[in-house]
C-alpha cells in the first residue's frame, strides 16, 4: 500500500483502538466540558457544520497551516488560551546524522481562561500525523527530527504543517495510543507487541510449530480457486494488520488466490500489490514469483493454503474466473471499499455519534491535508450513499442534516458491488478473490443476492466453500498429524482460524454483521 492511504488508514485505526481504550476512561479526564467547547474558534471553518447535531462541538478545528516562508506567524484564539502564536523553522541535519534535517514548531500561548484548563493540538502532514497539549502559558516548542523524505520537505516548505486544535476529550484516546505505537516497530520486540496485543485483545494464541515452516509445494496439487491467507506479524504491516484484524476479528490480514492456466501452469492472483511505483494495484503473476516475494517479506508473514471443497471446485468455472482476473488487472486496491468495509464494523459496535464522530474527525482532518485525496478516498462513495454528486464532505453534511439522517447512518448504508468510483472498479484483497468466485459460479444462483464488498476476510474463510477432508489434503501440507484443518505452508508460528470452513452462503450474508471484540460473536444470518 502507498504511503499515504497507509498513513491515513493507520490513523483511522489508531484512533479506533485508543477511542475504544478510552471508552471506559473519558470520565476521570479532569477538564469540563463547559471549559472547551463554547470557545472553539468556529468562524475558522465549516459555518455549515453549525446546524448539524451537536458531533460537531466535537470535532477537530483546523487552525490553518504553519510555513517556515519569511518567519511568517500563525496567530488565533484557542478554547483555553486565547492568545496563541506558533511559527516554523526548518533545522539542518545534524552533523553527525546526515539526513534531511527536520523542523521546529515554535507554539506560545497566553490569556488562560481558567487555570484547569488546557489545549490539545494535532500536527500533521501527508506523512506523519503528531500531537501535543499544553496546560501552561509559555514557549512550547516541538521538533519533528527528520524529515520522511525529500517529498515531505517539499510539501512543508509549500503546504506548511497543519494545525488542529482537538476537543479536549481526546486527550485520553491520544494518550492510549502510546502502547500501540510500538506494533509498528520493524523489530523482535515489535513483532513481540504484535503477537502480545493479539493475544490479550484477540485471544490468540501464537503457539510455536514444528518444522518444516517452509514447505515445499507441487503445483499439480493446487487448484484454480484455492485461497491463501497471509497473516503478517512485524514492521509496519506487521502493525497495520494486527489493528485490522482486531477491529474485524480476522485472524488472517491479506489474502491472495490462486490460479491454474490451460497449460497447468500456477498462478496467484493479489489485490494489493505493491508495483515499482508504490502504488497498490491488482496482478496475477506466476506462483514462483509471488512465493519468491513473500520469502523475502520482511513482515514474517505466516501463510495458509485453504484449498476448495471438492464439490465447490467442480462447480467452478475456470473461464469465467480468468475473465474476471484479466478485466481487473492493474486496477487500483479498493480503499473505498475498506474503509466502509470497517465503518460497517464501527457503526454496530460504538454507540453513536461517537463512531460518526471519530470517522468524521479523522475524514476533515485529512480533507485539510490532502483534498484531491480525500474525495477520491471518501466524498465519492458518501455521495453514492446518497445518490449525489460532487458534494464536498461539508456539502455531505449539510445534506444528510437535511434529510433528516444522522451522519452514520449514511455511513453504514451498504456498498453496491456494482458503483465504480472514478479511479475504475476497485477491490480490497478479499473482494477480489469473492467477487471471482461469484463470477466463477461458486455462489450459484445466490450470487445475485452476496455483496463482496461487506465481506471482512474472516467473513471469506468462515465460508463453507473449503476442504473438510484431512486425508485429501495434499501429502506436503503440514497439518501436523491432524491438528491443522487447513495447510499452513510459511510460518513458524501455527495459524488459527477461529470459524474456519463453518457457515454456508446465503442472501443478503454479512450487511448486518457487528464484530464485537474479544469473542466476534455473530448473529446467525446476520
Ligand atoms: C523571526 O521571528 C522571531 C520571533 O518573532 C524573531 O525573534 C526573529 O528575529 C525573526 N527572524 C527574522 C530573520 O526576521
Ligand atoms: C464458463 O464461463 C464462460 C465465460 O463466462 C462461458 O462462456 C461458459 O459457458 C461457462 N461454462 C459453463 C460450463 O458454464
Ligand atoms: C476422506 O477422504 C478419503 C479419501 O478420499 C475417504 O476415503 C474418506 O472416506 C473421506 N472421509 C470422509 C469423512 O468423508
Amino acid at each position: 500500500m502507498s504511503r499515504k492511504p497507509f498513513l491515513f488508514l493507520s490513523c483511522l485505526l489508531l484512533l479506533l483502538v485508543g477511542f475504544s481504550v478510552d471508552l471506559g476512561q473519558s470520565l476521570k479526564v479532569p477538564f469540563s466540558v463547559d471549559d472547551v467547547l463554547p470557545m472553539l474558534p468556529r468562524q475558522v471553518s465549516w459555518p455549515v457544520l453549525n446546524s448539524f447535531h451537536s458531533a460537531v462541538d466535537l470535532l477537530p478545528v483546523f487552525i490553518g497551516s504553519l510555513t517556515p516562508n519569511n518567519n511568517a506567524s500563525l496567530e488565533w484564539k484557542g478554547a483555553c488560551f486565547h492568545g496563541n502564536e506558533a511559527r516554523l523553522d526548518i533545522t539542518p541535519s545534524d552533523r553527525d546524522d546526515p539526513g534531511l534535517g527536520g523542523g521546529l514548531l515554535h507554539l506560545k500561548t497566553s490569556e488562560a481562561h481558567s487555570l484547569t484548563c488546557m489545549d490539545l493540538y494535532v500536527f500533521a502532514t501527508p506523512y506523519r500525523i503528531t500531537w501535543d497539549y499544553y496546560f501552561s502559558a509559555r514557549d512550547h516548542t516541538l521538533s519533528f527530527d527528520s524529515w520522511e523524505e525529500t517529498a515531505e520537505l517539499d510539501y512543508v516548505k509549500e503546504h506548511g504543517v497543519s494545525v488542529f486544535l482537538m476537543p479536549s476529550g481526546m486527550l485520553g484516546t491520544l494518550l492510549s495510543l502510546i502502547d500501540v505505537l510500538p506494533l509498528f516497530s520493524n523489530t523482535a520486540w515489535g513483532e513481540n507487541a504484535n503477537l502480545a496485543f493479539l493475544k490479550k485483545h484477540m485471544g490468540a494464541t501464537f503457539e510455536k510449530r514444528p518444522q518444516p515452516w517452509r514447505s515445499v509445494i507441487n503445483p499439480e496439487d493446487v487448484h484454480s480457486g484455492d485461497f491463501l491467507a497471509v497473516s503478517k506479524i512485524r514492521g509496519r504491516w506487521g502493525g497495520f494488520e494486527t489493528l485490522e484484524k482486531w477491529v474485524t476479528g480476522g485472524f488472517a490480514g491479506h489474502t491472495a488466490v490462486c490460479l491454474k492456466d490451460d497449460l497447468g501452469r500456477l498462478w496467484v492472483g493479489e489485490s494489493g500489490h505493491e508495483n515499482e511505483k508504490g502504488e497498490e494495484i491488482i496482478v496475477v503473476i506466476p506462483w514462483d514469483e509471488w512465493w519468491a516475494l513473500t520469502l523475502k517479506d520482511n513482515s514474517n508473514p505466516q501463510v495458509a493454503l485453504l484449498p476448495l471443497h471438492p464439490d465447490v471446485r467442480g462447480k467452478f468455472n475456470n473461464t469465467a474466473a480468468w475473465e474476471y482476473a484479466r478485466s481487473m488487472l492493474g486496477k487500483p486496491y479498493g480503499y473505498h471499499n475498506m474503509i466502509f468495509s470497517w465503518i460497517d464494523t464501527l457503526g454496530d459496535n460504538y454507540p453513536p455519534p461517537l463512531d460518526a464522530h471519530l470517522v468524521i474527525s479523522v475524514m476533515s482532518m485529512w480533507t485539510r491535508v490532502q483534498p484531491a485525496y480525500a474525495a477520491n478516498m471518501w466524498n465519492e462513495a458518501l455521495n453514492k450513499r446518497l445518490g449525489t454528486e460532487d458534494l464536498d464532505l461539508y456539502g455531505i453534511l449539510e445534506e444528510t442534516a437535511r434529510r433528516g439522517m444522522s451522519f452514520d447512518e449514511l455511513l453504514t448504508i451498504p456498498e453496491q458491488d456494482e458503483w465504480v468510483y472514478s479511479d475504475g472498479k476497485s477491490t480490497t484483497c478479499v473482494a477480489f478473490i469473492l467477487a471471482m468466485y461469484k463470477a466463477a459460479g461458486v455462489f450459484g444462483p445466490l450470487a445475485d443476492h452476496i455483496q463482496v464488498t461487506e465481506f471482512t476476510i474472516r467473513d471469506a474463510y468462515t465460508l463453507r466453500l473449503f476442504e473438510d477432508n484431512q486425508t485429501r489434503l495434499p501429502s506436503w501440507c503440514n497439518t501436523e498429524k491432524g491438528k491443522l484443518e487447513f495447510c499452513q505452508i510459511l510460518g513458524e508460528y501455527r495459524m488459527e482460524l477461529p470459524g474456519y470452513n463453518t457457515i454456508d452462503p446465503y442472501p443478503n450474508m454479512n450487511e448486518n454483521c457487528p464484530s464485537l471484540p474479544p469473542y466476534y460473536e455473530r448473529p446467525s444470518k446476520c
